[in-house]
């Protein structure tokens, strides 16, 4: 069982990336009102005239994988990009939320009792963040990422491959709503990151409940929380199409509760959207 101080410790040197005050200000009397008050058809245009990958991406698939890739790599190509995604408050805390989840990950599978420990992670994407987990961890370790869109696994395979870790990750593609009917062997630790801005209550509470009957107590999960922080929701809902369901930590821990899972600590990354919750099956 991990406590605030040892989770702390374990994420203290961690480089995270932060809006400085001037940039700050700037974002909040200037950009924010921009993007979010701008008429969304004029929005879209001045992006499909820039090229902008990270719109392409999520009128495709709002919040879908690739449009994670593209914020990740943290580097476009296109000046729309170089704003939303070089300087832009929610991708800058999605990067961060990266670290601190695959740091976070990497000592709890270290901290496993046995080996290999196995990490079940919902709505992987193709798995960026287990796949560092498992790169930085020491004990052995492998990983089952559920998906519902299979498109991600091919990226996915490469990824883990080029960090040395391809032999440890196994793909399934699925619906975590139906997570019941899928699970294998019981997970040491579950990994639900940036997928519980996409699930309403009940079904958080019902998958949270599917994982833990199969977890021995003691064992963690991991999730974050999201606030409406980044400034720009207008602006991802009318532009990008995309609907996030804000929650606190603690409205997040009380839904884990209600499935068995207790004695939750939070980190919260500096830019201010997540924090990263790690809790534990009750006995
Ligand atoms: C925002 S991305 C997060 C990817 C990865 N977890 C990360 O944090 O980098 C959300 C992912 O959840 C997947 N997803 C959304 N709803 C899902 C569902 N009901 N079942 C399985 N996967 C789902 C999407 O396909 C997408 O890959």
């Amino acid at each position: 069982m991990v406590d605030q101080g040892l989770l702390e410790s374990w994420t203290d040197d961690l480089d995270f990336e932060r809006v400085g005050a001037v940039r700050r200000v700037l974002k909040s009397l200037f950009f924010h009102p921009l993007a979010n008050h701008l008429p969304p058809g004029l929005l879209k245009a001045i992006l499909r005239f820039g090229k902008s990958e990270l719109a392409a991406s999520n009128w495709v698939d709002p919040g879908g994988w690739q449009s994670m890739v593209i914020s990740y790599h943290g580097r476009p190509e296109q000046i729309a990009d170089k704003i939303l995604v070089g300087a832009g408050s929610m991708a800058m805390a999605l990067r961060n939320r990266r670290r601190l989840g695959a740091r976070l990950l990497a000592r709890l599978i270290d901290t496993c009792d046995h080996e290999p420990a196995h990490a079940l992670c919902l709505g992987a994407g193709p798995g960026q963040i287990i796949t560092d987990a498992l790169a930085e961890a020491t004990h052995e370790a492998y990983a089952t990422l559920v998906d519902i869109n299979s498109d991600a696994f091919e990226f996915g395979r490469e990824i883990a491959r080029e960090k040395g870790v391809g032999d440890k990750v196994r793909f399934i593609r699925g619906d975590v709503r139906e997570i019941h009917e899928m699970l294998g062997h019981p997970p040491d630790v579950v990994k639900m990151l940036g997928i519980c801005e996409y699930l309403e209550d009940d079904q958080i509470v019902s998958i949270a409940k599917a994982v833990a009957q199969h977890m021995q107590p003691g064992r963690a999960i991991v999730f974050n929380s999201i606030s409406p922080a980044h400034g720009t929701d207008r602006f991802f809902r009318r532009v990008f199409g995309l609907h996030m369901i804000y929650r606190s930590p603690q409205k997040l821990q009380a839904l884990m509760e209600m499935a068995g899972f207790s004695d939750f600590v939070s980190i919260p990354e500096p830019v201010g959207v997540y924090h990263v919750v790690v809790g534990h099956k009750g006995d």
